[in-house]
């Protein structure tokens, strides 16, 4: 068997394969059976902070509603309080999971301000958990921002989070910045110990009969590996912390590519969806396959071996144009 221990947010991870936050990380059970499955690590099911101002808002009026309440119980919710019950279960889903798993639980928070939930972590680290990641998304869709000010909030959520920890902190990002290449260097100086790149967001859909707006695809496919495939090889040695890949990764051999891009680990949620925990088995037993195949001992022996500055080719991970390329292409039939 062939080594596939790797370093990940300070973490030792057994092997690369995390499973990413989603509905298959939100239960004590189902995680317990990912672990047993082989994975690496997991991130739980963020803890949204739009939920947390819901769940308040809607305390608040229902308290409201009862014909009283006291100045100091706004101030409370106000300053000091979150979702008390979705938070409190949270932390009891991490104290459990420390107590029944060994591998690394990294708690997830998606947030959008810096203010009002910023107390949270400091319990997350004491439940236990092993790292925080952010999943941080400000749409760039308000014609009155700059991409400056939305890229500050960025910086002001991680300033804020970082004094409240000491556990590794990540930041899971979207693609939709004006500079993706100095905003991910720029994250990568900001004292974060790693970034995902990328989520994939909720998108609406229209139903062209009954004009309702749908949901689309909620699962990726395998062609969505392309985009975070590129930027974990054009950017994992020019970044100050470490990369994992998110997005599109549905099999081994998806797994091997974002590692010889250079991501230090590699988030999957989809492939797990559909095929179930035990998928993750299978894609282990192809890196492992894969690296006797190719004598690799240690994962350091190949990480990053295709990365951009690794390449004898690097122009062809910034060719973005077809141009003469593919000129005579015709569609053969799948
Ligand atoms: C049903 C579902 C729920 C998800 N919930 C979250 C979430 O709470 N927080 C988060 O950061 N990402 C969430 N994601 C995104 C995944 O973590 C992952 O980034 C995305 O699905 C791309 O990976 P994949 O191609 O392996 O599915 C969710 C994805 C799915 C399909």
């Amino acid at each position: 068997m062939a080594n596939t221990k790797v370093s990940y947010l300070g973490l030792e991870l057994k092997n690369p394969v995390i499973v990413g936050s989603s509905g298959l990380t939100d239960q004590l059970g189902s995680i317990m059976n990912l672990e047993k499955a082989g994975a690496g690590a997991v991130v739980l099911k963020s803890l949204f902070e739009e939920e947390i101002i819901i769940e308040k808002e809607s305390k608040l009026s229902q308290m409201n509603t009862s014909g009283f309440i006291y100045p100091e119980t706004i101030d409370f919710y106000e300053h000091n309080d979150g979702p008390k019950e979705k938070s409190a279960e949270y932390l009891e889903l991490i104290r459990n999971l420390k107590k029944k798993v060994s591998i690394p639980v990294i708690a997830s928070i998606n947030c959008i301000t810096a203010s009002q939930w910023t107390f949270f972590p400091r319990e997350l680290e004491m439940a236990g958990a092993d790292a925080l990641e952010l999943n941080l998304f400000i749409l760039p869709s308000d014609l009155n921002r700059t991409a400056e000010d939305n890229e500050k909030i960025y910086f002001e959520i991680i300033d804020q989070v970082k004094k409240q920890i000491s556990i590794p902190l990540s930041v899971k990002i979207s693609y939709y910045f004006s500079n993706l290449a100095t905003m991910i260097g720029k994250l990568s100086e900001s004292g974060v110990s790693g970034i995902v790149l990328f989520n994939r967001f909720y998108s609406p859909d229209f139903d062209i009969d009954t004009f309702d707006i749908t949901s689309g695809n909620v699962l990726s496919s395998p062609g969505d590996l392309a985009l975070s495939l590129r930027w974990i090889a054009i950017m994992s040695d020019r970044v100050k912390c470490d990369l994992a890949a998110s997005t599109g990764v549905h099999n081994g051999q998806a797994l091997i590519k974002q590692l010889l891009a250079g991501a230090s680990a590699v988030q999957v949620v989809t492939a797990i969806y559909k095929y179930g925990p035990e998928y993750i088995t299978k894609m282990l037993d192809e890196l492992n396959t894969w690296m006797n195949k190719h004598k690799f001992k240690s994962m350091d022996q190949f990480v990053g071996k295709m990365s951009q500055s690794a390449s004898s080719n690097p122009a062809s991970y910034e060719r973005v144009q077809f141009m003469k390329y593919f000129r005579g292409f015709e569609y053969k039939g799948s």
